[in-house]
């Protein structure tokens, strides 16, 4: 899936916070994420990360963390300098401050043209991997992928003491994925184990995984990338996404449509759709007639075209092509796929 940037700047106060935006090259709404990176900010190694979410379906919006410190489009080359820039940045900061800006960033894209906001997801890196865990602690977030994420286990994050992350696990209310690598010095074993209580005790849905990998291990530059972990791991987040239902929209139970009787179906963020089963294939399409206005939905189905009630012109169910006179624009068609007896629109 081909996908496009920008770059926003949201006004905050005392400056501007900077997000990288990535979406499909469509207009569909599409479910979102809201992506922390690591303490070097958004180096293109964390783009081409962003961009490869994107590809997946989503629109991807990933903050500068360190605006309040650092003019607008900077990151930090990964050397000793960056990472003690990035690591003194990260103390400037209080854990109030990392909150409100979750907070300001969930409500841009829950407000944004273009995504569905009630499918939005966070993923985080390293100590971007805790402030996605604190993204996760919003209603709006409804699943979460972290990426070896540093502090949960001893409250590490910003200048103010003990985050206390960890304890208020219970409040997550999607799935959480935490990806390690099982040589990861700053979470080690007992750290994980840490971790891992924690999580169990809140009573959450969630998973650890562990790779046979470093700290950083998907971060393409440098000796710890793993390219075959980075392939797994991002993998595993997107099924869990998946899983999770951010990369399908719901459009109605199968039992819920008579054969061949178009039905008019409102979902969140889309125009009204027409859906038609026949013979155990579905059909979603717009559902204004591109001839006037009409709701296809109160027509009828005839050799393979949806009717339209008010002059009987025509689509095709397969391709929304207009086929039947006075029709002679073509509709939106979109693709469906079923899932038990639930059906979707494919991402
Ligand atoms: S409005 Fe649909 S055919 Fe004329």
């Amino acid at each position: 899936m081909r996908v496009q940037t920008e770059f926003v700047d949201l006004p905050r106060t005392g400056g501007v916070m900077r997000v990288m935006l990535a979406r499909p090259a469509d207009d569909l709404p599409r479910p979102a994420l809201v992506f922390y990176s690591d303490i070097f900010q958004l180096t293109e190694s964390t783009q081409r990360m962003i961009l490869r979410f994107a590809g997946y379906g989503f629109v991807v919006a990933a903050p500068e963390i360190y605006w309040r410190y650092e003019a607008p489009g900077t990151a930090y080359v990964f050397d000793d300098a960056g990472r003690d820039r990035g690591q003194a940045c990260a103390k400037r900061m209080s854990v109030r401050d990392f909150d409100d800006d979750i907070a300001a960033l969930l409500a841009f894209v829950a407000a944004r043209t273009g995504v569905i906001a009630e499918q939005i997801g966070a993923v985080g890196f390293c100590l971007g991997g805790h402030v996605g865990f604190r993204a996760a602690l919003s209603p709006l977030v409804k699943a979460t992928a972290l990426f070896y994420p540093t502090g949960l286990h001893d409250g590490d994050l910003a200048g103010d003491g003990d985050a206390g992350s960890l304890a208020r696990a219970g409040e997550i209310g999607g799935p959480l994925l935490t990806i390690f690598g099982r040589i990861d010095p700053h979470t080690d074993a007992t750290g994980r184990e840490t971790v891992q209580r924690g999580l169990d005790a809140a009573g959450i849905r969630h998973r650890i995984s562990l790779y046979d990998a470093e700290h950083a291990f998907m971060r393409d530059v440098g000796a710890r990338y793993d390219p075959s972990a980075t392939d797994a791991a991002f993998a595993e987040s997107i099924a869990w996404f998946r899983e999770a239902g951010l990369t399908r929209v719901f459009l109605c139970a199968v039992d819920t449509l008579t054969e061949g009787e178009p039905k008019r179906i409102a979902v969140s963020g889309y125009e009204p759709l027409t859906v038609v089963g026949i013979a155990g294939r579905y059909f979603a399409l717009s559902d204004e007639c591109s001839h006037g206005m009409a709701s296809l939905s109160d027509g009828w189905v005839e050799d393979g075209n949806l009717i339209c009630s008010l002059h009987s012109g025509g689509f095709s169910l397969e391709t929304g092509e207009a086929t039947v006179p006075p029709c002679t624009d073509a509709i939106r068609r979109y693709d469906v796929v079923r899932d038990g007896d639930a059906l979707f629109l494919a991402s």
